[in-house]
Order: C-alpha cells, then structure tokens, then sequence
C-alpha cells in the first residue's frame, strides 16, 4: 500500500508560470480540517499571525457558500472570538479568508477549473497545514485511502507550486503512529523520528493510516526539491482553556459522564493524564510550522522534521475529581476493573445516553496495560519554545477552573445532566 502511493508521488516541476509574479506580499496559508475542533482552532491561530495575509480552507462541500457556512458553524460550536461571521474574523485579523469546496480525493482537489482556485493556490500558497483527517477508530486501514489520496494530492501540490520554493507542508499526525514503539535505549523516551516499522502503529486503521501519512511525507520531502515538511505528532487533546469546550464524541469525555449514570468514576490516579489544551495544541502546531518558514534556510534546501505535540505535564486525576465535586456531581470512585464491570452490565446500554458504552474495550485495555507509559522526547517541540516563549506558560496542567468550564460547558449542551446534589 505504501508503495502504490509514494510511486504517485511528483518530482518538482519546474513551471513555465513561475516567473508569474505572486499578488500578495504577506503569507498564504492553505487549511484542510477547519470544520473540524482542531482546524476551526488551527485557523484563529493562523489569522492572527500579523505575517498572514490570507488563508484558503478546503472544505468539504457542495458549494462555496455551503463551504463557507460549514466553516462559521464550525467556529460558532467551539465558542471561537467574539466574532459573529467570517467577514468580522476578516476584519479583525486583517486576514482574507477563502473558503473552497473541494475533494481532496481528486487529483485538481475537486476546485472548479474555471474559477481559477487551483491556479491561484499554485501562485499564492507559502503554507500548506493537512489537518483534516476521519478519526474513527472502527475504520481499517482500507477506509483511508481517500484520504492518502488526498495527502499525495496536497503533496503534489507543492511540486506544481508556481513559486521560487514551495510552499512548507505541515502534517497533523498522532502519537497512534508510534504507539507500540519502544522508547530510545539511551533517552528511554520515544523520539522525535520517523518509525520504519509499521509494527510500531497502534493496531486501528487509524493509526496505521499515520504511520503511512508519515512515511509519504518523509518520501516527498526527499522528491519535491525545496520541500521543507513539518510532521506534528499529537497528543491527548482536551478542552480549550477558554471555553472549556471538549468534543462530547471523545472517550474521555464518554468516561466522565458515567459519574452520573453510574454513580462511579475508576481510580486512575496512577494514569498520567498528558492532555493538551485544544488551543494550545493549534498555537504550538502553528509556531512549529513557522520556525520552517523562510527566512531560516536557504531555498534550496529540503527539510523534514517530527515534533511532539504533547503535554509533559500531566492533569493529576485527583484534580478532575476536585473539579467534578465541585460542580456538585456526587459518585463514587472505585477500582477501575469494577467500574469496567458497572459499565458493561449496568442497566443503562443506550449508547446515545451512555456513549462509554461503545468504548468498553478500549477502557478495558487499561486494565491490562501496567500503567507503563513512556515519555515522549519533545526536544524539538521546545526549540519552538524558545522562538515563542509566550506559549512557555501555556504548557501547564489543566486547572480545576477550566475543568469546571467544561463541565458547565456540558452541562449547557445537555450533555450532562443538570443534577446539582
Ligand atoms: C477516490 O478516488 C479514487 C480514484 O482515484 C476512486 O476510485 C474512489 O472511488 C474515490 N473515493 C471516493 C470516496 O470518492
Ligand atoms: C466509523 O467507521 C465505521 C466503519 O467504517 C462506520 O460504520 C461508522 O459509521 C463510522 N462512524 C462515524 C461516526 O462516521
Ligand atoms: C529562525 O530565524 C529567527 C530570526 O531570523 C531566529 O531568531 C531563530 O533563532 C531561527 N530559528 C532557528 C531554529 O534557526
């Protein structure tokens, strides 16, 4: 499967338009993913960089105006500025923002050939950051190959790039693509690297999905001359530290519910909870991004390079459950092989009013794992830290306050109930 993609990857074309003069002087960034809670994240970051003078969102959809509706909505649900449309966006951010319908899987992205969208990315685009990804952990490995079409045809887009360099290529991947892989012997913790082993993915599709994602990058960046690549390998997210927004669908989220429905949560006080603020996770992906910009290295020269996106500093479990009791939810807590029990026989299997429920397995797993975690080297991530040492802070534990956020948050969606005992 790696094979039959990376043969369909280009080699750098060297265009007759290039000598097409760009019409912008500041930076254009592409987006896939802004419908998504990181994307909608990753584009308030990119607007407020004062570089930036305009950001194409590829969308899925049947119309710019759909795609564009898809992409407000998408700040609306995470609470994102004060805004209330694109246009306000736009205008306090001095940022142009273009929102495409496009099919990744096609070879010309689906834009249509005689609006000129595809000619005006070639021209104007410095920045590409692929954040758009499904993430389904019940997908085999052969449901993704729509979207490792759609990572060699944003690929090629850099080797068909009408500019002097091509535009820098940034790849949203996960720690699920080095899951099962054994820390380094000298650090013991896992690098910063490409893994040539598919054995080190995380069994789901998913997983195997990135670990190929990386693969290809790594390839292009040694095709596409001039390519400069950034791999952001990410790790648990969680809610923004603003809103407290945290996407119900996820696991965790699932798990915390359960104090309601089964009036117990597990003891995992000896689990490091490294969960990264969703904002957070979206300014470090930029930044890293930035730090492979231009002005560090000479046009000529390919770079390829995997930072961990991830937070060294663990969320104690102790602080979740302050923050739960002090919302005034009332449970219990008990070993986790007893709460796994609770779940798997307790009397509410709705999966709609218990979404744990469909995750018994994966919560399962833990009890057999020996709580063993290995560290991640995040060297790189902290060069980017020295850049910006602004987002130094933000790496921090997340507080009981912007728990408690969340959890009104939840609350406030009906996602929990309003029980206060
Ligand atoms: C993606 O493109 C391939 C051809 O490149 C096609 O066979 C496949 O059906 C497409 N998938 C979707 C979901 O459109
Ligand atoms: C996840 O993938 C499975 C298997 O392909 C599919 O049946 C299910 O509908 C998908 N779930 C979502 C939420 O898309
Ligand atoms: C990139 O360039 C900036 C300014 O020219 C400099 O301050 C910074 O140290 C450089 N970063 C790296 C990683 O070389």
């Amino acid at each position: 499967m790696l094979n039959r993609f990376s043969q369909r990857i280009e080699s750098r074309r060297e265009s007759a338009r290039r000598s097409r003069i760009a019409n912008l002087e500041g930076n254009c960034f592409v987006l896939t993913g802004a419908t998504g809670a990181l994307g909608a994240h990753l584009l308030i970051q990119i607007c407020n960089l004062p570089s930036v003078e305009k950001v194409i969102c590829l969308c899925r959809a049947k119309s710019l105006e759909e795609a564009e509706q898809r992409v407000e909505e998408s700040l609306r649900k995470r609470k994102l500025g004060t805004e209330k449309s694109l246009a306000d966006l736009e205008v306090s951010t001095n940022t142009k923002i273009l929102c495409l319908a496009s099919d990744l899987n096609k070879t010309d992205l689906g834009l249509n050939p005689k609006q000129g969208f595809l000619d005006e990315i070639l021209n104007e685009a410095t920045h590409i950051v692929h954040n758009a990804w499904p993430v389904n952990f019940s997908m085999g490995i052969a449901a993704f190959e729509t979207s490792l079409n759609g990572l060699i045809n944003l690929l090629n887009l850099c080797a068909f790039s009408y500019r002097q360099s091509p535009p820098t290529f940034t790849f949203c991947s996960s720690i699920a693509s080095i899951a099962k892989i054994e820390p380094n012997s000298e650090t013991n913790k896992i690098m910063e690297r490409i893994s040539n082993d598919p054995r080190h993915a995380s069994h789901m599709g998913y997983g195997r999905s990135k670990w190929i994602a990386e693969t290809l990058c790594e390839k292009a960046s040694k095709r596409i001359k001039g390519l400069r690549c950034m791999i952001a390998r990410i790790g648990q997210l969680a809610c923004d530290t603003n809103a407290g927004v945290w996407n119900e669908k996820e696991a965790w989220p699932a798990l915390l519910k359960t104090a309601q429905i089964l009036g117990c949560l597990p003891d995992l006080r000896s689990k490091p909870l490294r969960w990264l603020p969703i904002d957070t996770a979206a300014c470090l992906i930029v930044a890293a991004t930035m730090t492979i910009s231009d002005r560090n290295y000479s046009l000529k020269e390919n770079i390829f390079k995997i930072v961990h996106v991830v937070n060294p500093h663990s969320t104690g479990w102790i602080n979740v459950i302050e923050a739960m009791r002090q919302s005034r939810i009332t449970f219990r807590i008990v070993p986790l092989e007893t709460w796994v029990k609770m779940l798997a026989n307790g009397k509410e299997q709705d999966p709609f009013v218990n979404p744990a429920i469909k995750l018994l397995s994966f919560y399962n797993s833990w009890t057999e794992n020996t709580g063993k975690e290995s560290e991640m080297d995040i060297r790189r991530l902290q060069d980017v830290l020295k850049e910006r040492p602004d987002l130094m802070d933000r790496l921090r534990p997340i507080s009981i306050v912007v728990l408690m956020k969340t959890i009104e948050a939840w609350r406030a969606s009906g996602f929990f109930a309003d029980q206060r005992d």
